[in-house]
């Protein structure tokens, strides 16, 4: 099938409904499918220049990965020659398929129908979920997560304990989109179809969802999503964690304040410095 035509019967069999369960032509466009995602050849989103945000989500991609779990039974997967030493007394649990739980294999893993690219480096453990795209010269951290169909550019570092959400229901939502050369600092969240592009660096412990308001020290300007538009951290933006004081009602009584990510500056050469020891630290 070419491109075309995989689309169209993905886009069939994801309206036929449970009815597709079983289908073995359902099967075998799913499984053209998470080829075509895993070699690179489709994605869930893609970068469009005639759109407003600069990318477009294929929803057909996304109804593809949701018809893979609709028509999928559980089963069992078999280890991979790992060993493990520990306490006799407390051996792993182990589950059948029948015991209705999912564990999803291995300390680190990258599911069936995510794109890696060559030369991307994954520390374990860490876990990319189906229809993600990771591109060249990334660097996957231990304990970061990428989302199902989460786009993540060349030479980002998604740093220790990151987590870049998955977006993949409603399927014309946006995924979370990191674009080229982002560091994302540990233990940042980037969440709900946000897009951070080039460049930008998140330092540790940023936390970016669609409620988040952004505040832009350098254009004093507030950053925020809209109906139409997700939250977009502008090209090498610094935003740090910071706080803002509640002005009104107990909030202000109280002396309470918000979590509040600040834009403290643009990329300048210190910027550089500080992110280019964290890659000789690796
Ligand atoms: C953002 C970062 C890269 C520093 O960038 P930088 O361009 O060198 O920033 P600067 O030191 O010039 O700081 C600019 C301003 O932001 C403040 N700032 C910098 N980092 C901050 C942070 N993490 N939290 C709060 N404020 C911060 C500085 O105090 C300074 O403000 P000031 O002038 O009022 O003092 C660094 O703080 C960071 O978070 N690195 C990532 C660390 C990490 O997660 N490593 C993962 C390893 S796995």
């Amino acid at each position: 099938m070419n491109i075309d035509e995989l689309k169209k019967a993905i886009e069939s069999h994801f309206a036929s409904g449970t009815t597709a369960t079983g289908n073995e032509s359902a099967m075998d466009a799913f499984l053209e499918l998470r080829a075509a995602l895993e070699q690179g050849k489709v994605r869930a989103a893609a970068p469009d220049s005639a759109s407003p945000t600069g990318w477009r989500v294929n929803a057909w991609v996304k109804q593809g990965i949701l018809l893979g779990f609709r028509i999928g039974t559980l089963t069992g997967l078999s280890g991979d020659g790992l060993s493990f030493v520990d306490k006799h007394t407390y051996p792993v649990r182990r589950f059948a398929a029948t015991d209705g739980i999912r564990v999803v294999p291995g300390g680190s893993s990258v599911r069936a129908g995510a794109y890696v690219a060559r030369s991307v480096v994954c520390m374990p453990p860490m876990y990319i979920n189906t229809g993600a795209w990771v591109d060249e010269g990334t660097m996957v951290d231990s304990h970061a997560l990428v989302g199902s169909c989460a786009q993540i550019g060349k030479r980002v570092h998604l740093s220790a304990a990151a987590q870049i959400g998955g977006v993949l229901e409603p399927v014309n939502a946006s995924p979370v989109i990191i674009e080229d050369d982002v560091l994302v600092g540990g233990n940042s969240g980037v969440y709900e179809g946000t897009i951070v592009r080039s460049g930008a660096v998140l330092a540790a412990g940023t936390i970016l969802t669609r409620g988040t308001p952004v505040y832009d020290l350098v254009n004093g300007t507030t950053l925020r999503a809209t109906p139409e538009t997700p939250l977009i951290i502008p090209p090498n933006a610094v935003v740090v964690p910071g706080s803002r004081a509640v002005t009104k009602g107990k909030g202000s009584e109280w002396g309470l304040s918000l979590y509040a990510p600040v834009i403290v500056k643009y990329r300048d050469e210190k910027t550089d410095l500080s992110t280019t020891l964290e890659e000789l630290l690796r």
